[in-house]
């Protein structure tokens, strides 16, 4: 059978970006003999149109059956006021409560056509390419005790890092999984020198590593690590890391690498019957309604999501070498979406013929 895909487009720009993904997934099919069985359904502000809901219970189940979810982005000013219960992020939290996606996969790559717009100077991040993977769904967003109390007749505010170590070896698993389809190099980050939870992350790490022989395991402090990540950061391949140190340091890498239309994800859950891991491919940026209609949007985030699909879900490690050298070639020949025009200016191309030099 051939691997399914479920496309829920969403939102805004969602819609506009993923009609060049479909037209990237036909292309597969046609010359590399590479088919996805594609359906497609609503979420966010659209499934709240049609349905009452930001996710309807059948998208729901369908989305725990497919290989891959490919979403665009939901919301919009339309919806701002809606109910908190029905508002689109709703579906997105939905997905991935539903579907347990507790490893988050930022990439932080650099196409050297657009090593300008990275903050750091260029030979510091031409040709990077690293991974961090962040636990999702555990540490200190979540663990108990947490709020506000009166101590003392003082206000002290409270949260609990918290980590099982079940939780530590899922996403380790997920991150040594990842590594051996990249460099075969992990660096985890913690604080163990002032952490308990720290310690047992690095006990755990390491205690998994002993199945993964063939990855270079390397731990650091996140500090350290925050530091080395502008100072050096193609030392690193994949960064493993908690909820809290993995949301400060994805958004620091993001900004290694410039715009926000170029930067995809995936958030990864336990392997199903078939091997895969439950999945969903996202892009960062969201509905950009300032922006809707107009043909302004890049499609890169979204297809560079498609690409992480292919080499993580599908196993078409060459297949996704290959889509990401058509879109470093485009970039290099010049091509460029209104976002990313520098103040020389230009005639910027529209999304569909960013879609157009991408396929030929
Ligand atoms: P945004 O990411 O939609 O837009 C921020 C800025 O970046 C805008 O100026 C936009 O035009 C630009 N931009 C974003 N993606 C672009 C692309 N592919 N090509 C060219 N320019 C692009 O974030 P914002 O404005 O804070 O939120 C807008 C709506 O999107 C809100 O309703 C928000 O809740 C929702 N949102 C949804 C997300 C998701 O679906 N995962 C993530 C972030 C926001
Ligand atoms: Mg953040």
């Amino acid at each position: 059978a051939n691997p399914s895909l479920l496309i829920l487009a969403g939102d805004g720009i969602g819609p506009e970006v993923m009609d060049q993904v479909k037209r990237i997934i036909g292309w597969f099919g046609d010359k590399r003999d590479l088919t996805f069985d594609v359906s497609e359904d609503l979420v966010g502000g659209a499934a709240y149109d049609a349905h009452g809901v930001p996710l309807h219970d059948d998208t729901m189940a369908k989305a725990q059956e497919v290989d891959a979810v490919l979403l665009g982005a939901v919301g919009g000013p339309k919806y701002d006021n809606l109910d908190f219960s029905v508002k689109p992020e709703r579906g997105l939290l939905r997905l991935r409560k539903e579907m347990d996606l507790f490893a988050n996969l930022r990439p932080a790559q650099c196409f050297d056509a657009l090593a300008d717009f990275s903050s750091l100077k260029k030979d510091i991040v031409s040709g990077l390419d690293i991974m961090i993977v962040r636990e999702l769904t555990s540490g200190v967003y979540f663990g108990e005790p947490r709020g506000i109390h009166i101590e003392d007749n003082m206000r002290v505010g409270i949260n609990t890092q918290r980590y099982t170590e079940a939780e530590i070896e899922r996403a380790t698993r997920a991150a040594f999984d990842l590594a051996m389809k990249r460099n075969k190099k992990v660096c985890s980050m913690e604080k163990a020198n002032v952490m308990e939870s720290g310690i047992l992350w690095r006990d755990v790490v390491t205690e998994i590593h002993a199945d993964y022989p063939e990855v270079e395991l390397s731990h650091m402090y996140a500090d350290n690590g925050a530091m080395q990540l502008v100072r050096a950061p193609k030392q690193f391949d994949v960064i493993l890391t908690d909820n809290l140190f993995g949301d400060i340091l994805s958004d620091c890498a993001a900004m290694l690498t410039g715009s926000l239309g170029m930067l995809p994800s995936a958030s990864l859950g336990l392997p199903m019957a078939n091997g895969r891991p439950k999945a969903m491919y996202e892009p960062v940026h969201g509905s950009a309604p300032d922006i809707t209609g107009q043909g302004k949007a890049n499609p890169i985030a979204c297809i560079l999501s498609f690409a992480m699909a292919l080499r993580y879900s599908f196993d078409e490690g060459a297949e996704a070498d290959r889509l990401e050298a058509a879109i470093e070639k485009v970039l290099a020949d010049g091509a460029r979406t209104a976002d990313l025009m520098g103040p020389e200016g230009g005639t910027p191309l529209s999304t569909t013929q960013m879609g157009d030099v991408i396929l030929a």
